[in-house]
């Protein structure tokens, strides 16, 4: 476990940079939170409610579009970044495709420029599985081709490929790793678990995009978390890519039966024409993580769900994420 370092993590206030910057505080390192709390969903300040009690975390809100600011912030003494600032959501990207490349992929440029001429020894840059886009097999090891069938995986994928190129030309120490389909308390409010479980709670149909057979690799926070952590410490991980799924995946239509089990609520599901930009699976295969950084994922889909359940229903209704109207 990393401590005592110094750390900036952008996008802090965010679902799991909250989750990382809170595991990171925990064990003594100095964190800095960069986030600019966009509008994308409200309810933010919940996320980082704890955090801002913590001596050893300052809050900065500053804009990855501003490089001056971002310069700044990492001054001289930062020694780690966690870049996990962006604008998320396949589905958003279709709507808003400007928007998603301008956070995702000028964002992370600059963040490459920023780090050019610092004392930063290794940036960790947050991608996603919808770099692969339609899988050609399953599971998808890094090696599988990446075709991104939606704004949002083209904008992931052209901010990989800008930090392969600063680690080529100026030797920046960084790698990307691809989050599969992540869940756990503070969900964002625009994802399937989120928007399922407040539905079901409500008594409400939820609505199933398709035929609820498309698969994913649902992967509960804190494994995510404890792999971001595991690829600041591992060695020889510069220019690399790394899938962080649970290497195992689960229907939407078995989601639903999940959680109407767990819920209680026996509802019917509407199913409804399929989305734009959304791929038919999602499963990691993850041996180069588990070999290079150790990475060993171990909330299964049923624990990890009821322990979102849980959360929903014991948080008070203003602390909860709310999508933005
Ligand atoms: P999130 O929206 O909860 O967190 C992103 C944070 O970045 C937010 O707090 C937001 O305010 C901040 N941010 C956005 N634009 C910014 C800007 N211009 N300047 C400063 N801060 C800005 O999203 P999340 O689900 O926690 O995702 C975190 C990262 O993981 C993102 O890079 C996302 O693309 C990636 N990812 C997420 C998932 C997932 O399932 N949640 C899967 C794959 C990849
Ligand atoms: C998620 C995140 O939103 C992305 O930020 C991330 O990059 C991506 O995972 C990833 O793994 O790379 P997605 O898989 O679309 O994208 O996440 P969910 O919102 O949890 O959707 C899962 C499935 O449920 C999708 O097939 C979606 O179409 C479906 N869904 C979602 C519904 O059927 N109904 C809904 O109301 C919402």
């Amino acid at each position: 476990m990393l401590e005592e370092r110094r750390i900036l993590i952008t996008g802090g206030a965010g679902f799991i940079g909250s989750h990382l910057a809170e595991a990171l505080v925990e064990h003594n390192n100095i964190v800095k939170i960069y986030d600019n709390f966009n509008p994308f969903y409200f309810n933010k300040e919940a996320n980082i409610k704890r955090l801002k009690e913590a001596k050893n975390c300052t809050l900065i809100k500053g804009d990855i579009l501003d490089l001056n600011s971002l310069k700044q912030a990492i001054g001289n003494d930062t020694e780690l970044i966690f870049h996990i600032a962006a604008q998320p959501g396949v589905r958003f990207s279709v709507e808003t495709p400007f928007k998603t490349n301008e956070i995702n992929v000028t964002g992370t440029l600059n963040m490459l420029v920023a780090v050019q001429n610092s004392n930063v020894e290794k940036l960790i840059n947050a991608s996603s599985s919808s770099v692969y886009g339609t899988p050609q097999y399953l599971p998808i090891d890094e090696k599988h081709p990446t075709n991104p069938v939606s704004p949002y995986g083209a904008s992931k994928l052209a901010a990989e490929k800008y930090c392969k190129a600063f680690y080529r030309i100026y030797g920046i120490n960084v790698c990307s790793l691809r989050f599969f389909t992540v869940y756990g308390p503070r969900q964002r409010p625009d994802m399937a678990i989120h928007i399922f479980t407040q539905q079901i709670l409500k008594n409400e149909s939820p609505t199933i995009f398709g035929d609820g057979n498309q698969t994913r690799d649902f992967t509960f926070v804190d494994d995510t978390v404890s792999g971001i952590i595991a690829s600041a410490e591992a060695k020889d991980t510069a220019g690399e890519d790394f899938n962080l799924g649970k290497g195992e995946r689960c229907s939407v239509n078995n989601l639903i039966s999940l959680l109407i089990k767990i819920t209680g609520n026996a509802v019917e599901p509407n199913w409804t024409k399929i989305m734009k930009g959304d791929v038919s699976h999602t499963w990691a295969d993850i041996t180069k993580a588990k070999k290079m950084l150790g990475y060993d994922p171990q909330t299964s889909i049923e624990t990890g769900l009821e322990e979102f359940v849980e959360w929903y229903k014991s948080t008070p209704y203003d602390q909860i994420p709310k999508a933005s109207p």
